[in-house]
């Protein structure tokens, strides 16, 4: 006796299967499932995906746009200056209230995992103790990761150091860092020693942001690598956004890319944010603000697309839909070919799960019962139509469910049609 019986989903790499649930695990995967089931969801050859994961975002700031005013210029400077107004306004009650508004948003977009970046600046952690309320909040359907994260520098704020190891003694998941905002290249240098140090140590993954600057001499990203293979920390270490890597030199990258792959270093691209907040201080040409995705893919490197923000002090826009983010991703690193774009799906998904260390992630017999149905025909479809969530379960439960967005057609000489936008539909 199942518990669901999803039948008739197009998986991602085209088989057309039937997937059984029992309690929280996937029981089944196979043609023809026979057997009684409490539900059954018809995908009729839509596309069923292990679910969404974000493995770069800021929940402690989302949905605080406008508040306390609008970030004027539009930069990355200004947005970090406006939030450390905001932060030392917001309340644990406001913040948990916006964190499990966004988790609601998430879910219905299929997105189960989220990393994110826990401001742990100022003395009072209210920050810490928001997010630690939503991740117990949200256990049952959302796994939430929180990065301890040094907004200000680990160095240059004044307890930046002290209040980064109570908020990982509070219960945070990763040791954060930002080396490029430190005062020094060589403090900046330092920052990514120690704290790599303070993760092998408690035995934590560390993800950074890292060298987010048009700077083609920010280079810490080679320090994280060197740190990451000096302490064995290979598979477990991070850089985010990793911008300046589109000035850099090309002689220099071609040093620097084996160096990471040696250490197993990974990165996240955050590419809504950053084709929106880098390359301001270029007039033109204009650079477009997004690291070396496709050259760090070719050597190995495994690269994820992170959403970073939505509605707040530094984006004003953002829906918690990941198939957006990998839409900008593939637009601004020019992966379109049938193969790269169909990369970019699997980047949202088995990467970013791969990245932030899931147990039991994926379509398979034993893993966690997790998936979504599209209102698609396949993941590059997907990518182009950005459709509706017919159905979201977590854990074993359905947790959200979406009609189709069909547009009904009368026009002159034409007979009144359904717009069925994916292929197999149309047939
Ligand atoms: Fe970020």
């Amino acid at each position: 006796m199942f518990d669901i019986i999803v039948k008739g989903g197009t998986l991602p790499d085209g088989r057309v299967l039937d997937i059984g649930i029992e309690g929280t695990r996937i029981s089944a995967i196979e043609k023809n499932l026979t057997g009684p089931a409490q539900e059954v969801i018809e995908a009729q050859g839509d596309l069923v995906s292990p679910p969404f994961v974000d493995p770069h975002f800021h929940m402690d700031a989302t949905l605080s746009y406008g508040t306390p005013r609008l970030n004027k210029s539009g930069t990355l400077l200004e947005g970090i200056s406006l939030w450390g107004e905001l932060l030392e306004e917001a309340t644990v009650e406001e913040m948990v209230d916006r964190g499990l508004a966004y988790c609601d948003w998430a879910v219905s977009m299929g997105l189960l995992a989220i990393r994110s970046h826990v401001d742990t600046t100022a003395d009072h952690l209210r920050t810490v103790e928001a997010m630690l309320e939503v991740r117990e909040q949200v256990k049952g359907y959302l796994d939430l990761q929180l990065v301890a994260f040094p907004q200000d520098g680990f160095f240059r704020a004044p307890n930046g150091r002290e209040n980064l190891l109570r908020a990982l003694d509070m219960g945070l998941d990763v040791v954060g860092g930002i080396p490029h905002f430190e005062r020094t290249m060589e403090d900046g240098r330092r920052s990514v020693q120690e704290l790599c140090r303070i993760a092998a140590d408690r035995g934590l993954l560390v993800d950074m942001h890292c060298d987010e600057s048009d700077d083609p001499m920010s280079r810490h990203v080679e320090s994280l690598a060197a740190e990451t293979a000096a302490l064995g920390l290979q598979g477990r270490v991070v850089g985010s956004h990793l911008t300046s890597m589109h000035s850099m030199d090309n002689y220099y990258v071609s040093k620097l890319l084996p160096l990471m792959a040696e250490a197993e270093l990974q990165a996240i691209s955050n590419p809504l944010i950053n084709i929106t907040l880098q390359g301001r201080h270029d007039s033109f040409p204009k650079r477009r603000g997004l690291t070396r995705v496709r050259e760090m893919q070719a050597q190995g490197i495994d690269v994820g697309w992170g959403q970073d923000c939505v509605r707040d002090p530094w984006y004003a826009l953002g829906t918690a839909d990941m198939l957006d983010v990998a839409f900008m991703g593939m637009h601004v690193a020019q992966m379109t070919s049938p193969e790269e774009m169909a990369r970019c799906f699997t980047m949202v998904t088995e990467t970013n799960a791969k990245i932030m260390h899931l147990e039991n992630y994926g379509l398979e017999v034993g893993k966690q019962a997790s998936l979504v149905v599209l209102d698609a025909a396949d993941p590059i479809d997907a990518l182009r139509l950005r459709p509706a969530r017919l159905a979201v379960i977590s854990k074993g439960k359905l947790v959200s469910t979406q009609p189709r967005a069909d547009a009904t057609i009368n026009l002159p000489g034409r007979p009144t049609t359904k717009n069925r936008r994916h292929p197999i539909s149309q047939s």
